[in-house]
């Protein structure tokens, strides 16, 4: 992983256009898990650690570790973990989550839209219940929109010529599984388990500002990819399928966003 590599990913100023939008899911998350004492909490894929931050004070008596491969976002996080009052109970982490262990074992895992950057959830969701104590909980949400146009058109431009020879391999596979399947695989690991989707139907201004949401996600990684006439190429038929695929109305442009949330909790005393 080379600073390089990471900044052709992640662009914290583009994520953070559509702010109040993105960290709904993560309090909506939140509010679902139980409560209890939290001594030790951590925050898989924490980006920017704003959301983290706020963990403090869901939890008074715990200590809170952010977790991020990306450099870029975790600048911006080195910021709030000064801000924390003494003894600082608020730390940030460069690694990444698939290699990364917790010193002694966790009462809350929180991640909120990152696992589904992360391949083989049937072995991820074990090795995360791992790092839990008994009675700890993990919650997660993930987009759930690999049917959306707003992928079904990145995924049908990347398999175009003009697209595909610089681009490569096929696009990925989906990652996010159908919600059952995480209920039944949580179960199966000896948890109780809470899993929900909802729609949110964010009102944009206009379809443009749907392109921009996605700069700041699934575009970044393919738009890196291409030279300076093919990104733009890329980028004009993207806005024009984009502009049909979300009709503009009176009051701006609809933009549902169907999201995957589970609240796993590990049983025992
Ligand atoms: C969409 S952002 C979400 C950030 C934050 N959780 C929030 O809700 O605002 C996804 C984050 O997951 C991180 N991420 C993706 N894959 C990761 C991995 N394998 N290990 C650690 N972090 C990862 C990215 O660097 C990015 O900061």
């Amino acid at each position: 992983m080379t600073r390089a590599d990471d900044k052709t990913r992640w662009d914290p100023a583009q994520y953070q256009r559509f702010e109040r939008e993105r960290s709904q899911p993560f309090h909506d998350l939140v509010a679902r898990i139980p409560g209890g004492l939290v001594r030790r909490a951590a925050d898989l894929g924490c980006g920017t650690g704003e959301l983290t931050r706020s963990l403090l004070t869901r939890w008074p008596d715990a200590e809170i570790v952010g977790v991020d491969s990306s450099e870029t976002m975790l600048e911006r996080a080195g910021a709030h973990a000064t801000l924390s009052a003494p003894p600082a109970r608020l730390r940030f982490v460069h690694a990444d989550l698939r290699n990364w262990e917790p010193p002694a074992p966790l009462d809350r895992i929180v991640s909120n839209a990152a696992l589904q950057w992360v391949a083989d959830h049937d072995a991820l969701l074990a090795r995360l219940l791992g790092f839990l104590a008994p009675g700890g909980a993990l919650a997660v949400q993930m987009p759930h929109n690999d049917d959306s146009p707003t992928q079904e058109i990145l995924r049908a431009l990347w398999r175009e010529a003009r697209f595909a020879s610089q681009l490569g391999d096929a696009p990925r596979d989906r990652r996010v599984a159908e919600s059952s399947w995480y209920g039944e695989r949580l179960l199966d690991l000896g948890c109780d388990v809470e899993v929900w989707e909802t729609v949110y139907l964010h009102r944009m201004e206009n379809a443009a500002a749907i392109v921009e949401w996605v700069k700041g996600t699934a575009l970044r990684p393919v738009l890196s990819r291409l030279d300076t006439a093919a990104r733009e190429a890329f980028l004009a038929a993207y806005r024009e399928r984009v502009r049909d695929a979300y009709p503009n109305g009176p009051h701006g442009t609809w933009f549902p966003f169907r999201r995957l949330f589970f609240v796993a909790t590990r049983r025992g005393k």
